[in-house]
């Protein structure tokens, strides 16, 4: 895919940068030209991803961090601004799934655990980048929601909680900020092939071939297509574009 930015002197932040589509977009912000902080709680795969990208000649740094911690959000950011000065972009996109439960069987934990990687996550994660982005006077943040977002599935009651929940504190904040300058909008992947969803076809095989069925195009999603939206989300091509759950999905939640 040709990507046509030039993001050059400007920053941009992705979470679960070290894997799938945060990996994807890390290296599309890169290579439109923005330096770019890898964020993950994976140690070992950030470091590998954030070297192979330094050696490409990218200006790149790499984060270790939790999102569900948001002390650790809060120094993510303040190391971002230390490094490259300021914070432009951001792509909150760090998540986790949890096993498919019948809602009346649904632990408190599984439901405390994705909620709070996937939803206090992103909350945390904006707070401390809007702090940045106000004081500058401008930005773009997208945040990561699902087609569990906008739809709901049966044994996923946990998982499409945060996520819906992801949307209603994107537009909240996309209304509060965007007459200061910083634009906020969410994307919603449909069942994308990365290693999250690799996990789930072998694990859930019926229960994907079911969600799969569902999407028109036929095929699975590639991590650089969601990436090919945030970038355009950040883009000045998005200028007038606030507060949308924008579907990247294949035409599943077209139904
Ligand atoms: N793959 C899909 O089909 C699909 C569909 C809809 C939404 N999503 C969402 O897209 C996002 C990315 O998913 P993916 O498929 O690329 O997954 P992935 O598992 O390939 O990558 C996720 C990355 O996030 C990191 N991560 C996990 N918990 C973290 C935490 N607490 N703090 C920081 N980093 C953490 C992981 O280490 C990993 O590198 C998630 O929010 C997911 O819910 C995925």
């Amino acid at each position: 895919m040709t990507l046509t930015y030039d993001f050059s002197g400007q920053v941009a932040l992705v979470t679960g940068a070290a894997s799938g589509m945060g990996l994807a977009a890390a290296r599309a912000f890169a290579e439109a030209g923005a330096a770019v902080v890898l964020a993950d709680v994976n140690q070992a795969a950030l470091d590998v991803e954030t070297e192979k990208l330094a050696s490409a000649g990218h200006r790149v740094l790499g984060v270790l961090c939790d999102v569900s911690d948001e002390a650790q959000v809060e120094a993510m950011v303040a190391r971002t601004v230390e490094t490259f000065g300021r914070l432009d972009m951001a792509f909150n996109n760090a998540g986790i799934q949890v096993d498919p439960s019948d809602a009346a069987d649904e632990t408190g934990a599984n439901f405390d655990l994705v909620n709070g990687v996937n939803m206090r996550g992103v909350w945390a994660c904006m707070k401390h980048e809007l702090k940045q982005m106000r004081a500058q006077g401008s930005g773009a943040i997208v945040n990561c929601s699902s087609l569990g977002g906008l739809v709901g599935l049966p044994q996923r009651a946990a998982y499409h909680a945060g996520k819906h929940g992801v949307i209603g504190m994107t537009k909240s904040a996309a209304m509060e900020y965007a007459p200061r300058g910083v634009r906020i909008n969410a994307v919603c992947p449909g069942v994308i092939e990365t290693p999250m969803v690799a996990d789930m076809l072998v694990g859930q095989a019926e229960a994907m071939e079911a969600i799969m069925r569902e999407q028109p195009i036929g095929c699975l999603g590639r991590a650089e297509e969601v990436a090919a939206a945030a970038l355009w989300l950040c883009s000045p091509g998005a200028s007038f574009v606030v507060g949308v759950a924008l579907p990247v999905d294949g035409g599943f939640t077209a139904h």
